[in-house]
């Protein structure tokens, strides 16, 4: 109750009042909405979830809570399996990556009478990977793929071209770095890219057995392909950066980590998604205006170029108590609009295919129009056939592309090795 010693009768009534209130406060909050959505944290994305959700939460008045959550997706999906396995109604709406609505998807509601058709607009693969035994577990959010930054100006400096193959890319590393810390940058690497053992370490290795034509880990039917003569001649090149090109800490390194060192000036290439693009043209970035964005290289004169397809998607958790405003969010943060907006504040890619068309986009992130081939054409993590085992899957791979890169096994032994564990795993079918 509210402090009150009353001279006169209307402060009387008006501290009756307040103190009524007061005892209805709570009842009134019972019954007031609030939607909990979890965002990523790389980079801008927290901020830029909120800004969405915050125009929304203005626009229908209902309240929303923004939940941050780990940076590494493996972590992230840790933390989503403990709370929807619980059936905790503590979110509502989830960001979930692309590589999870087989694991997750059981947790979610079927977003089809909320769509309203609306999700014909996005890309129809995107859309097929949400659909769960014929239920819309997510509808798209972002996409992504794997990319090439570069130093434009250390290239030009030195009169060469971005690289066409890896090899290329490996020696026009070592050259420009050693050229550099001649010159004084004694901080000065050749290539950066995420190595640490998770979730980002299965794409980066992906990109790499993929462009030499060593295939996807599995099939799509099923089989277990990666244990072949290109994916070893593709780890073992990669194991040689480490030390050389690389610093030692690459191990160590996701998104986050990577950009930091090619952000502030101190790598000439960079693996990563297409979100650094935005925060390195930022007014406060020591390379902005000095970067160039390329498809990752192709393994040789024989392989292709290639990115891990990447993406987000919004799900409504099936233990929420409000559904249909959760699902009115979801819609809201997908929409054209939205999608729009984040493209041109932090450059997400968006899921709309007309949106690659939209001048005010392809402004802001000109290789959205450039490179499209490389987001429509992106190689899948074999998530789908591997269903509910996809995570088991990629730990191994992760796991095994680790120890390669970390000297401790040959990429034919580790490979071998990891074709027994995923017989393993596939025993009960997958
Ligand atoms: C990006 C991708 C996601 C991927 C993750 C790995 O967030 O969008 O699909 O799993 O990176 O670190």
């Amino acid at each position: 109750m509210p402090h009150c010693q009353p001279a006169r009768l209307w402060s009387a009534l008006q501290c009756v009042f307040a103190g009524a209130a007061m005892m209805l406060a709570p009842l009134a909050s019972a019954v007031a909405v609030e939607i909990a959505i979890s965002c990523g944290a790389v980079g801008q994305e927290l901020q830029v979830c909120k800004e969405g959700a915050e125009q929304w939460s203005k626009q229908t008045g209902v309240k929303v809570r923004i939940v941050s959550t780990p940076n590494s997706t493996s972590d992230r999906l840790a933390l989503y399996q403990q709370l929807l396995a619980a059936g905790a109604d503590d979110i509502d709406v989830f960001q979930i990556d692309v590589i999870w609505p087989g694991i997750l998807g059981s947790h979610f509601i079927d977003l089809k009478r909320y769509a309203k058709g609306a999700e014909t607009a996005h890309f129809p693969a995107i859309v097929a990977n949400n659909t769960i035994g014929g239920k819309l577990v997510a509808i798209p959010w972002f996409t992504d793929a794997g990319l090439l930054y570069y130093r434009k100006d250390l290239l030009e400096k030195y009169g060469l071209k971005p690289p066409a193959t890896w090899q290329e890319l490996t020696s026009i590393a070592k050259k420009v770095m050693d050229a550099e810390r001649q010159a004084g940058n004694e901080k000065m690497w050749g290539f950066v890219w995420q190595g640490k053992a998770y979730e980002g370490l299965t794409c980066n290795a992906l990109e790499w057995i993929d462009s030499f034509g060593g295939g996807a880990i599995v099939n799509g039917r099923g089989d277990i392909t990666v244990n072949n003569a290109k994916a070893a001649a593709a780890l073992t090149l990669a194991a040689g950066w480490v030390g050389t090109i690389s610093p030692d800490g690459v191990l160590n390194y996701g998104e986050e980590e990577a950009r930091g060192v090619f952000q502030s000036g101190n790598a000439v290439f960079m693996r990563n998604w297409p979100y650094a693009w935005a925060l390195g043209h930022s007014d406060d970035s020591p390379v902005k205006g000095r970067i160039g964005v390329a498809a990752l290289p192709r393994g040789g004169t024989g392989g292709k170029h290639t990115g891990t397809l990447g993406g987000w998607q919004l799900a409504v958790s099936k233990y929420s108590k409000n559904q249909a405003q959760a699902a009115d969010l979801v819609m809201f943060l997908t929409s054209r609009n939205e999608q729009k907006r984040r493209a041109i504040t932090a450059s997400y890619n968006p899921t709309i295919a007309a949106l690659y068309k939209d001048p005010e986009v392809l402004k802001a992130v000109p290789f959205f129009g450039s490179l499209y081939e490389t987001f429509t054409s992106a190689v899948a993590r074999p998530s789908q056939v591997t269903g509910t085992n996809y995570n088991k899957v990629s730990t191994e791979f992760w796991e095994t592309t680790h120890a390669v890169l970390s000297q401790r096994a040959s990429a034919p032994d580790a490979l071998a090795r990891l074709e027994r564990n995923l017989k393993r795993i596939k025993r009960a079918g997958w």
